[in-house]
């Protein structure tokens, strides 16, 4: 990153210049103009120290050289990408990877960084063991249950104290707007029964930890209505939820303004808490089917789709701002455009650009309009 080759070039030079000082004189003062020039350039998280923290998903790999860099600059909370995932986390009954996923959480304890957890029960990435019993066949609803509980019980309970919110229920709903819950082994073995089990296991293994659902296409009206459905469902019969996760794979085309805004309206009212869990702005138009590449397919990052990015993202984070009450998080699913998961979803090898950071690690246009922003409560304290 170029302010830390500056900082260590002055570092340098000052050590150079200085042989004339004493060592203590030349220590203090390398120290205090390398904290200060660090501590004076403000990253993301410092712009919205008043607002809500500013979040990151990451792989053990990330927390190294210049992306870990960057992270504790702009970033005060992380998420696993993939390794506290059931299929990584618990690949087999009576075997856990702790490996990835404590390194994650001891660099959030080193770095005084919150940590979410994500996630515990999804229709993805699940251990193919917790479906099927040591004969091959499909394992019965208690079995399942019991499963699931000595599951959360030791990842929710291995991380208490470190992680303060954890995505329970990962996409749930249906993609389909005839259908209520996504077809799914959780659902076919246990029935709708299940989400409301994860709740109450994963408060049971660590009642301080704040408890999300998260999905997908939250904003959309349609589907946002049936997310609404099943959070109201929950609440009434006492489960215990905190919050909602709005995934935000969102794109240059949508959502519009209007339709953010109704949705967090409409999100709010349940009285839950809102996280946007999983932020990125993809330059394409949203496709659910994996494809492959199609003929003459650009995937050049041209200055007007730069444009219509940074004027989403800039629309976004004011509604964010304006949700702050409500909204107790903001999180980007990947560091940098040197690598997203849309890389290679929905089509592999087609380059995204999607976030912030761009391939170098600098600082996108979008950047800007995120964080040079107008504080309403500054200007109304005035
Ligand atoms: C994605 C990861 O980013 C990929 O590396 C992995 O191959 C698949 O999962 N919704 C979620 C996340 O809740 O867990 C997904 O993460 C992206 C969509």
């Amino acid at each position: 990153m170029k302010l830390l080759k500056s900082v260590s070039l002055f570092v340098i030079a000052s050590l150079l210049l200085g042989s004339c000082k004493s060592n203590s004189e030349k220590n203090e003062e390398t120290a205090s103009v390398e904290t200060s020039s660090l501590a004076s350039e403000k990253g993301l998280k410092d712009y919205y120290a008043d607002y809500f923290p500013i979040g990151v998903a990451v792989s053990p790999r990330s927390l190294e050289g210049e992306s870990a860099e960057l992270i504790r600059a702009e970033f005060n909370s992380l998420t696993a990408e993939n390794v506290m995932k059931m299929g990584v986390i618990h690949p087999e009954m009576d075997r856990f990877n702790w490996g990835p996923a404590d390194a994650i959480a001891n660099f959030a304890k080193e770095n005084n960084l919150k940590l979410r957890g994500h996630n515990l029960v999804w229709h993805q990435q699940a251990g193919p063991w917790i479906f099927t019993t040591e004969d091959g066949k499909t394992v019965g609803k208690e079995e399942l249950y019991q499963r699931m509980k000595a599951h959360i019980d030791s990842v929710v309970g291995r991380y208490k104290g470190t992680i303060y919110a954890w995505d329970v229920v990962n996409e749930a709903i249906s993609d389909k707007p005839d259908e209520f819950l996504r077809k799914s082994e959780w659902l076919d073995i246990a029935g709708e029964e299940f989400i409301m089990k994860a709740f109450e296991y994963a408060h049971e293994a660590d009642p301080d930890a704040k408890l999300y659902y998260n999905d997908y296409n939250a904003i959309i009206p349609e589907k946002r209505d049936r997310i609404y459905k099943l959070l109201k469902m929950l609440i009434d019969n006492d489960v215990p939820i905190d919050g909602v996760g709005i995934q935000g794979h969102w794109s240059i085309f949508s959502p519009t303004e209007t339709e953010l805004r109704e949705a967090m309206d409409l999100y709010a009212s349940l009285g839950l808490d809102i996280q946007i869990t999983e932020l990125d702005v993809s330059l394409y138009q949203w496709e659910k089917e994996r494809r492959e590449l199609r003929q003459g397919e650009s995937d050049e990052f041209t200055p007007e789709l730069e444009a219509q990015q940074k004027e989403k993202y800039d629309m976004f984070f004011r509604v964010f701002r304006d949700y702050k009450d409500q909204l107790t998080g903001v999180t980007f699913w990947n560091v940098s455009d040197r690598y997203s998961w849309l890389d290679h979803y929905p089509v592999e090898g087609r380059k995204n650009y999607p976030l912030l950071f761009d391939e170098d690690y600098k600082r996108k246009s979008a950047y800007d309009a995120v964080a040079h922003f107008e504080d309403t409560n500054e200007t109304e304290k005035q």
